[in-house]
């Protein structure tokens, strides 16, 4: 079988890498891919983004399945082009990406279908905003509507912040058209655990728990990024937490995307923030999480292409899923600046410490070869992803791990794991 997985980036690598190892599967694509991905698939200079060579590739290459990495070619419709010329594709249509590519169309959803979600008002004024804000008072959460690659949602803990973050996406348009309209909502305070399932529409496989750590610095301090690091299994998500979910939650999504007539079929990611207990949904994302991807299925036994293809075929209901009884993290090494504005071109060394390790994996984020170094492409570079039997195992390998790396003013955090080592 061949496999061409959508993307670039340190989910895509741990995509293809789990794809690779299975025995039904004779080669893996990566459009556009990172040096890190080319040493497990081959990479097509297609941008991921440009559908109609995607499918070009696809159907002249007789592909039998495509994961699509990226929320970008899933809310421009590429399962919608795909399914209509017959090509098996992991992802959500459309529509369904718009769970993820609108947070006004997520509320709506939510509120139409019961999901327990922070209360919210949806504004195109800023005048208006401004003035909900200051009767709300804080802390207050304002959010861009559209996509901004993890970065549009400011937690503000005074009304000067929220005002600040309302001008620079209303006004200085900040993120572009995906400012056009905005969410004010109700501050929740709480954990934070990504639940992610899979679905073919029918049946619900939900995927190992995992806790992501959305801002830059060491303490949950400073603007969010994608993702700073994760582990799994996140232990706030225990059994009789992992019920509430899937009856108050995940019950009435299903049920919402059936309703809106929403073919989905993929990973529906559910941001949740546990309140005294209680899950509440912060946010969807129609994709597997970046970094939580790495984590998850360095855990994974089972064969991930049997999964995503019953995903995509509608089968779902005949796989089994199994998870090594191990704790997994993923530090992601970042570049100076990151999230602002960061240089590239910087050379990475220590890369070849883990060739052959069954333990450790260096995911590449973004990465590219540059005559016979590999350079720094991206703001969040590298995904040193890391096994243990516990937590606190996992976190000394991933971190003795960490320090054989080093390019030029690397940031990382070096708290990830604390909360849950803490929690024992
Ligand atoms: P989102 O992209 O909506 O998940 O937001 C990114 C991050 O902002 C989340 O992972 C939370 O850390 C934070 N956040 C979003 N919404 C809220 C909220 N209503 N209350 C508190 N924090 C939030
Ligand atoms: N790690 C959060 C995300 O993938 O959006």
């Amino acid at each position: 079988m061949k496999v061409l997985v959508i993307g670039g980036g340190g989910r895509e690598h741990a995509l293809a890498w789990k794809l690779s190892q299975s025995p039904r599967v004779d080669k893996v694509y990566c459009a556009p891919g990172n040096a890190g991905i080319a040493e497990v698939a081959e990479c097509l200079d297609i941008k991921a983004d440009d559908i109609d060579k995607l499918l070009d590739f696809v159907k002249y290459n007789w592909i039998d399945l495509t994961v699509v990495g990226p929320e970008v070619p899933l809310t421009l419709g590429v399962v919608d082009a795909f399914v209509k010329e017959g090509r098996p594709i992991c992802g959500p249509d459309k529509k369904g990406a718009q769970l993820e590519g609108s947070k006004i169309f997520a509320k709506d959803f939510m509120q139409k279908y019961g999901i327990p979600t922070a209360e919210y008002k949806m504004f195109t004024s800023y005048l208006q905003a401004e003035e909900y804000v200051r009767l709300k008072g804080a802390p207050i959460v304002v959010k861009a509507d559209g996509l901004a690659a993890g970065k549009g949602v400011i937690v503000a803990e005074t009304v000067e912040e929220a005002n600040d973050a309302l001008k620079s996406i209303m006004k200085d348009k900040a993120f572009g058209d995906a400012g056009n309209r905005v969410v004010v909502e109700q501050c929740l305070k709480g954990e934070e655990a990504s639940f992610m399932i899979l679905t073919d529409g029918e049946t619900v496989v939900p995927l190992a728990t995992s806790q992501d750590h959305k801002q830059i610095f060491d303490g949950d301090k400073g603007p969010n990024t994608g993702g700073m690091g994760a582990y799994s299994p996140a232990p706030i998500v225990d059994e009789s937490l992992r019920q509430v979910v899937m009856e108050t939650i995940i019950a009435p999504m299903m049920r919402g995307l059936k309703r809106e007539r929403i073919n989905f079929r993929g990973v529906i990611y559910v941001g949740l923030m546990i309140c005294d207990g209680k899950p509440f949904v912060l946010e969807y994302n129609c994709r597997f999480g970046d970094p939580e991807a790495q984590p998850i299925l360095m855990r994974l036994e089972s064969d991930l292409f049997e999964l995503l293809k019953a995903t995509a075929d509608g089968k779902l209901k005949d796989v089994q899923v199994t998870w090594k009884d191990e704790t997994s993290i993923c530090i992601v090494l970042a570049s100076p600046g990151y999230p602002g504005s960061y240089e590239k071109g910087k050379v990475i060394k220590g890369l070849d410490s883990f060739k052959n390790s069954e333990d450790v994996m260096v995911f590449h984020a973004g990465t590219k070869q540059k005559n016979r170094e590999i350079v720094t492409a991206g703001g969040r570079v590298l995904g040193v992803t890391a096994l243990g039997k516990d937590i606190q195992a996992a976190r000394d390998n991933v971190y003795k791990a960490v320090e054989k790396i080093q390019f030029e003013g690397m940031q990382y955090r070096k708290d990830i794991g604390n909360k849950a080592i803490n929690s024992r």
